[in-house]
């Protein structure tokens, strides 16, 4: 356990690192005051081309609405303005903008109480697996401290965000809300430490996919094609949250951080936060995969982002991604096959972790995990029964 001072001092000095890192190599993510905006972004994501490429698309991404890309000043320096009486969506779009085109940023975040520079962490070949398969990526394990502390200087400027996650009275609640507000400030990488990687990330994206047309990478957890699938799972098409990928700023993940914030200060004022036996049993809804493929959905369905008119017509939901045997790109998100973040399950049509659609291998059985209670169907029975539990993560 770190005091706050040094959880604060550890905060600073990553973010640092990465400021340092992002200046040697010209990348994407600079730090948030004096961000100089990418030369393309003005020109580009204001005029989507009529007919930029969107294979099996519902449309083509359409300019980014809100107040990020029309305020730019010439010199590319964002002026200063209160964004504090902005509604909470525009805060995080002014904050951190969408950048269809920027790179994947070079990060893998984890979370966990220890990080590997203590002697009892328990996870180094799966933390290993992923330095092995990504050199040159910034990686780093973030206990539960220093993901305060971090939070707070990345959403300083949006202190809802800051006081929803300070809330979070569970620490698997903070764990699942830490991955969407990391990758929507600084993109990259998020997997669970239980998680190994199979292939380099850069394999995730298919060689026929243009890099820049994709910006949010995701899998499946769960494609139940059973009558009764909603005895065991959430969602007939459960989209899963131990491994993602993003750009920063990404719109689904700007939704998925607005309504867990505003969920969990409605909880708050109203006390419900306060019975976490209950919070407990919910999980799943409140931050896990079923909000998380929720706001998919709904982004996926916004004429917002999309020009739904010039896509095929239909609404997308989950017969657009049921049975796929191959990676699929709605829009700028590629959905990848159950066997690519779920290989190995024996159920549902994945396959093993030598398909060459395996990237990630996820490890099922840490009984502190909220999907322990979404695989209430045969995973746990078979697997988790025969296992000592894990202790939970303490806050
Ligand atoms: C999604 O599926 C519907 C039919 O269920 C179809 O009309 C639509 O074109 C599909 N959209 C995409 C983007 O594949
Ligand atoms: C919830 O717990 C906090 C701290 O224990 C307490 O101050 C607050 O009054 C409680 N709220 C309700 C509505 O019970």
């Amino acid at each position: 356990m770190l005091s706050p001072r040094r959880a604060i001092v550890a905060a600073a000095f990553i973010l640092t690192v990465l400021f340092l890192l992002s200046r040697s190599h010209n990348a994407e993510t600079p730090i948030r005051t004096a961000k100089p905006a990418p030369a393309a972004q003005d020109s580009k994501t204001n005029a989507a081309p009529p007919n930029r490429p969107a294979p099996a698309a519902a449309g083509r991404p359409a300019a980014e609405a809100g107040a990020a890309a029309s305020n730019k000043s010439p010199s590319g320096q964002k002026p200063m303005m209160d964004i504090s009486k902005l509604p909470l969506r525009e805060q995080l779009a002014h904050q951190y903008p969408y950048v269809l085109e920027s790179k994947f940023p070079a990060y893998i975040w984890q979370t966990w109480k220890t990080t590997p520079a203590d002697e009892s962490f328990e996870f180094r070949e799966q933390e290993a697996s992923w330095t092995e398969l990504h050199p040159g990526f910034v990686h780093e394990v973030i206990t539960d401290d220093v993901a305060t502390a971090l939070l707070r200087l990345l959403y300083a400027g949006v202190p809802d965000v800051v006081e929803a996650y300070r809330a979070l009275p569970l620490p698997v609640l903070r764990a699942d809300f830490f991955r969407y507000l990391i990758l929507y400030a600084r993109g990259g990488i998020y997997t669970d430490i239980d998680t190994s990687a199979i292939r380099s990330a850069i394999e995730w994206v298919p060689d026929s996919v243009p890099r820049n047309s994709v910006g949010l990478v995701i899998g499946i957890e769960a494609d139940p094609d059973r009558e009764d699938w909603a005895k065991w799972y959430s969602r007939r098409i459960q989209f899963c949250q131990w491994t993602i990928q993003a750009k920063p700023g990404h719109p689904a993940l700007r939704e998925t951080i607005s309504r867990i914030t505003e969920e969990t200060l409605r909880r708050k004022r109203s006390g419900e936060l306060n019975d976490t036996a209950t919070l407990d049993r919910n999980v799943i809804e409140f931050t896990g995969p079923a909000v998380w493929t929720d706001t998919v959905f709904k982004y996926l369905n916004d004429g917002r982002f999309f020009n739904l008119e010039s896509g095929p017509a239909g609404t997308v939901d989950w017969r657009n991604f049921t049975g796929m045997e191959e990676p699929k790109k709605v829009g700028d998100v590629l959905v990848l096959p159950i066997t690519g973040f779920s290989p190995g399950v024996r159920q549902m049509g994945a396959k093993e972790y030598d398909d060459p659609q395996a990237m990630v291998k996820h490890d099922f059985e840490g009984t502190w995990k909220p999907e322990n209670e979404r695989h209430i169907g045969e995973i746990v029975e078979t697997v988790v029964t025969e296992k000592p539990k894990k202790e939970k993560p303490k806050a």
